[in-house]
């Protein structure tokens, strides 16, 4: 069928538009998923007596990152599970103990679990993390947003195995074994920040008023002082 040119152009107008708008996308859709902002540099260690005024730390000099800024020992062992209420030990390795990471968008943690012990219920506001279990077994537990009719996901996950949390959900483990347990987590961003359930809403600083909570939770003030009493000084 001979089309006539008129017909031609607009078919093909179409198609640009079209092809136009794809690639337009498939160069965004990077930038939309990302965390934090790409680096415009190999790296950039933390200065980390500069403020982060901007959105991380300032780069020391180039000349002062020497090979120390691309590895840290700082995981190699875990800490003491036994020293606080939640048995468990959050060794923590973001921007703020290993500066090498600044402006790279990625962080880990390692976790070990007395038996019993939790890392209650938090939120990473800043973070999806992707996490495997490297000794003992661990309950993991999300509860999805509104989205998903406020949905439990939850697991035991053993050594080897690994799990996902995507980023703002809530999120707890919990060790079920009779050993303790260890995991280690990373972030896609330098610096997930962390958000405890129980300290967000009975620790806080100055403390959310007392008939907010008792409103909110439909208990009697005396629930909410005594919720309150467990969460001062934070731990
Ligand atoms: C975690 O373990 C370290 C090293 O054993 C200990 O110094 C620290 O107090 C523990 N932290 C908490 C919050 O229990
Ligand atoms: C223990 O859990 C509470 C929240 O329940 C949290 O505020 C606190 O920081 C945790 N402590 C440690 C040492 O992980």
């Amino acid at each position: 069928a001979s089309s006539s040119p008129l017909a031609m152009e607009h078919f093909n107008y179409k198609a640009l538009a079209a092809l136009l708008s794809a690639t337009l996308l498939l160069l965004l859709a990077p930038h939309l998923m990302a965390a934090d902002p790409d680096p415009l540099q190999d790296f950039c260690v933390a200065d980390l007596n500069g403020k982060p005024t901007v959105n991380g730390y300032p780069c020391q000099p180039s000349s002062s990152a020497g090979d120390e800024f691309l590895f840290s020992t700082r995981i190699a062992s875990g800490g003491d599970t036994l020293a606080n209420p939640n048995g468990s030990n959050v060794t923590e390795l973001d921007v703020n103990e290993w500066p090498g990471l600044n402006t790279l968008g990625v962080s880990m943690n390692r976790v070990d679990f007395a038996p019993g012990g939790t890392n209650p219920p938090h939120v990473h506001p800043r973070a999806t993390e992707v996490g495997i279990v490297t000794r003992g077994e661990l309950l993991v537990g999300i509860v999805g947003s509104l989205d998903s009719g406020n949905r439990y996901y939850s697991k035991v996950v053993r050594a080897g195995e690994t799990f996902v949390i995507p980023r703002g959900l809530v999120h707890f483990q919990f060790n079920v074994g009779k050993e303790e347990a260890t995991m280690v987590v990373s972030f896609n961003s330098q610096n997930p920040g962390i958000i405890f359930v129980p300290l967000t809403l009975f620790g806080s600083s100055p403390p959310i008023p007392t008939p907010v909570l008792v409103k909110a939770l439909r208990v009697d003030a005396e629930v909410v002082e005594l919720l309150k009493s467990k969460f001062t000084g934070g731990y």
